[in-house]
């Protein structure tokens, strides 16, 4: 479908932070009190697309449909930040060029949409500004003379972790030292390239009651916690450079034991804070014990460590291992997690790639293959459904610009869906 004239379609990836960001020192420019390092997800199975187009006939104002629902853009929120932002660069470049076209001037139609339903209790800000902020870039004419790091520092004004999705495979976010923010912005670690056999298995716990939103979860951790000023000053510095090196390396044994540290020291942080803020519920510490459990009685074996968890603000894991090792993983979390929805991205059942397991299914049996001195019964097995879903992907790339087919927006700058 051909849509508006002046348009652009990009997507971009949801990021699973190893080393966590938690905490601000500045709320409005999004300074983090702590630099962060995250995984890039594949969007070939989670991805945010947006479709920006700019044109003088759109009536007043800027318009945003988020998922077929028109939302409001507030004055002053995020959203404004990061499109007057934007802006701004376009101007710049139509100052230096009377030829351009002068989309600064025109009003927006944005339409986007994620492939994973909201449902799935992954957030979805972070691929979701990062597509903004990359759309926007492409309508504009602004790459490559706009890098992603510069890019990043805007995506970073809609939601803090979303400066990570403007890259594939492992992205650092550095928080910087100055004031005015020009230094906190995002850079790549490694690319996909360089370590592919990372593999991720996402698991959506039941969760009826909603969370304390990580905005104001982390401030008041801010104003609370003493715990999170040696993490902030002592614990994250030093694991910043481990984990990198370990990433260099390929060190999966390194990686994970960073990584589970780090959640565990995140969510700690999270006790320590004044009410304190619970994510994780008992099927997540059920998860943890259970990843703990494999982990140790592989190193008893002489072998290193299985897989990694890893939480964020709510009560999914994330589980990072190599590929070899994801179904041994799996299989261990639908014996102990029975019924769990899952498509089978990489065919590991056997029913075809992309197969789809519903419903009521069979007790999945301990598989085979695990470490002889394995302790089955460190956990329950759990009722039905206490893990809903499970996700499986790998690290991914960033943004990508999509072809006109993929425009959401019909010629006359309508949503195609709504
Ligand atoms: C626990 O980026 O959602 O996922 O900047 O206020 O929008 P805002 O917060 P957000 O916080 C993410 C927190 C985290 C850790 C992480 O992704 O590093």
């Amino acid at each position: 479908m051909a849509g508006p004239k002046y348009s652009a379609t990009c997507s971009a990836p949801v990021n699973i932070a190893v080393i966590k960001y938690w905490g601000k020192r500045d709320t409005k420019l999004i300074l983090p009190t702590n630099d962060s390092l995250s995984v890039t997800l594949d969007q070939d199975h989670l991805r945010s697309v947006t479709t920006a187009s700019a044109d003088e006939s759109y009536g007043g104002k800027d318009r945003l449909w988020l998922n077929g629902v028109e939302e409001e853009i507030a004055e002053q929120g995020r959203l404004r930040t990061c499109i007057d932002e934007m802006r701004k660069m376009r101007s710049d470049k139509e100052a230096g060029d009377d030829k351009l076209p002068k989309l600064s001037s025109w009003p927006l139609h944005i339409c986007s949409e994620n492939n994973f339903p909201t449902a799935a209790g992954l957030a979805s800000s972070a691929s979701g500004f990062a597509a903004l902020i990359y759309t926007l870039a492409t309508l504009f004419g602004l790459l490559p003379a706009v890098d992603n790091s510069q890019l990043s520092r805007i995506a970073r004004q809609g939601s803090g972790s979303a400066c990570r999705s403007l890259f594939g495979g492992f992205v650092a976010w550095q928080g910087g030292e100055k004031a005015d923010g020009s230094d906190s912005l995002a850079v790549q670690v490694a690319s996909r390239e360089h370590w592919p056999d990372l593999h991720a298995l996402i698991c959506v716990v039941s969760d009826a009651k909603k969370g304390t939103p990580s905005t104001a979860g982390m401030q008041r951790t801010v104003a609370t916690s003493p715990l999170l000023q040696h993490r902030i000053k002592d614990v994250v510095p030093a694991r910043m450079k481990s984990i990198s090196d370990a990433i260099q390396r390929r060190d999966f044994d390194s990686f994970a034991a960073i990584t589970m540290a780090d959640s565990n020291n995140f969510h700690a942080t999270c006790l320590d804070t004044t009410p304190p803020i619970f994510y994780m519920n008992d099927v997540s510490r059920a998860i943890v014990q259970l990843v703990e459990e494999l982990n140790r009685a592989s190193e008893e074996a002489g072998k290193g460590k299985v897989a990694a968890y890893t939480y964020d603000a709510g009560p999914n894991a994330v589980l990072y291992a190599p590929k070899e090792n994801v179904q041994l993983v799996l299989q261990l979390v639908r014996h102990y997690f029975p019924n769990a929805d899952f498509d089978d991205t990489f065919n590991l059942l056997g029913a075809g790639s992309g197969a789809s397991h519903r419903g009521q299914q069979a007790a999945v049996p301990l598989p085979s293959g695990l470490p002889s001195t394995f302790n089955s019964s460190v956990i329950p097995v759990h009722e039905a459904g206490a893990v809903r879903r499970l996700i499986h992907t790998q690290v991914g790339d960033g943004p990508r610009k999509l072809n006109d087919a993929e425009c959401l927006l019909k010629e006359d700058g309508e949503p195609l869906r709504l």
